[in-house]
């Protein structure tokens, strides 16, 4: 197979697939959610089409389909890896009541093996392997479509059934196409079935894996390997959620219609596509690590953690200042400011200690802007928003530097990270990374100190807020 598409192929491939198949084409909704306070971001492809999924009316109909932007927070510190980021685009399908497994399954195997061309040798997949406990069966018919596409493109269909994920990496598949798992393969928001509010809407979902032959099992990560292993081996490329359920007092009710949710990762599609296990590899990222190289001088094979963080973090930003967010210290605001501290603070790394963003803004906006023209149009405003925060960050890492080299003379211990970071907004990290280049030693416990003065002044006060990067 020598077709390589590009992420922007994949994604005008998938949106044209779709618009064949009777889909309308939505454009994406902001980053920030306009009419739920629940939650601070859009964190996928559905989000902005929940009262549709829960019942009301499309103006566009009951087949549509877009690429999503989503933030995704909670994965920050996970960011550093050959495929997590806060910042993705989720290329989304949805049937509102239309048509369901049957059509959906095959649909997106379709759109992979023969329009992305991916090699169907290395898909595997996972269902869902029922909650007995809220009478939601096993989902056999999902399973039962599978086997039938495998058999058809002469692969073997095994079936194991797995449930938990600690089980999973015990016995692992032994090869298995397809791998039942419990809470793994129930969707809603929030992941979990037993907390979901009243009127939430989830359902099982059948997962779509690339394996990699070239990343070995880590055993780190359990004996076996397995679809859901976190060693890097299985990348998940998608999952179709069917919605068919929504929360009661007493377990679970259909909804109105049986919907599909479908969604996928256009990074790691791309990054499938080009045979690589490291998103940052594909055309929306690399050309912002080639910046990266160019203006520090360092090489993406000895930096790739902090690369990656920057690349990932700046792009995230600057969705965010084109969705009219400015650094503050709440809510988004408070999200933006620590996403470019952090870019800043993982610059030093490479030795970016002076201003750089106004460098490296116009490759981020130039690399979106032919599919979201807003990019493209607010390109000089972002910059200047994200220059602003830069420097004053800069600023402030400037002061925190002096006044460690203050504290350096009488001894630095947890308390004296604490008032760096407290005080002057200098993170603690950055502290202990400076008090190791310049030989300053600190208290064996510093970190139990730090941790208990965070303790004491938390259970203190809700006044202030300390802001870790
Ligand atoms: N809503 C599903 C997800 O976000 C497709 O994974």
């Amino acid at each position: 197979m020598t077709m390589t598409m590009t992420a922007d192929e994949i994604r005008r491939a998938f949106l044209d697939y779709m618009a064949e198949r009777g889909h309308v084409i939505i454009p994406r909704a902001p980053l920030i959610p306009r009419d739920d306070p629940s939650t601070l971001f859009t964190g996928s492809g559905m989000q902005p089409l929940l009262p549709y999924l829960l019942g009301a009316e499309h103006p566009g109909g009951r087949r549509l389909a877009d690429s999503q932007t989503c933030l995704r927070v909670q994965d920050i510190e996970e960011v550093g890896d050959n495929r997590h980021t806060t910042f993705f685009e989720m290329l989304g399908n949805w049937s509102l009541g239309e048509y369901f497994k049957e059509e959906q399954i095959p649909q997106i195997w379709t759109f992979l093996t023969e329009k992305v061309g991916l090699v169907p040798d290395r898909i595997f997949v996972s269902c869902f392997s029922g909650d007995p406990g809220h009478g939601i069966p096993k989902d056999e018919d999902s399973a039962g479509i599978w086997s039938r596409l495998f058999v058809e493109a002469g692969i073997s269909a095994d079936q194991v059934d797995l449930g938990t994920e600690e089980r999973a990496a015990e016995v692992g598949t032994n090869g298995a196409r397809i791998a039942f798992y419990g809470k793994k393969n129930w969707w809603c928001r929030g992941g979990n079935a037993d907390e979901m509010p009243l009127g939430e809407p989830g359902g099982p979902d059948t997962e779509i894996f690339y394996m990699f032959p070239q990343v070995e099992h880590d055993p780190a990560f359990g004996a076996n390997c397995h679809q859901n292993c976190d060693c890097g081996r299985f990348i998940e490329l998608g999952n179709s959620v069917f919605m068919e359920y929504q929360r009661t007092a007493e377990g679970f009710a259909p909804l109105p219609r049986r919907n599909v949710d479908y969604g996928g990762g256009l990074a790691r599609i791309a990054a499938a596509a080009i045979d690589s296990p490291d998103v940052f590899r594909i055309g929306l990222l690399w050309p912002i690590i080639e910046r990266l190289e160019e203006l520090s001088g360092a090489s993406y094979d000895d930096q790739k953690r902090s690369m990656r963080v920057i690349a990932d973090h700046l792009r995230g930003a600057t969705f965010l200042a084109v969705d009219g967010v400015t650094p503050s210290n709440k809510a988004q605001g408070y999200v933006m400011r620590r996403l470019i501290r952090r870019a800043v603070r993982f610059a030093f790394d490479l030795g970016l200690e002076e201003n750089f963003f106004p460098q490296i803004i116009p490759t981020i906006a130039g690399i979106y802007a032919a599919h979201f023209p807003e990019v493209g149009e607010h390109a000089e405003y972002v910059e200047k928003i994200l220059a602003k925060e830069e420097q004053s960050f800069r600023r402030t890492l400037r002061k925190g530097l002096k006044q460690l080299s203050q504290f350096a003379k009488t001894g630095v211990t947890g308390r004296e990270l604490f008032v760096l970071s407290d005080t002057f907004g200098f993170p603690v990290e950055l502290s202990t990374e400076e008090a190791e280049r310049k030989n300053i030693a600190l208290s064996e416990n510093w970190r139990e100190e730090f941790d208990e003065q965070l303790a004491a002044q938390r259970a203190q006060s809700q006044r202030r807020t300390t802001l870790h990067v």
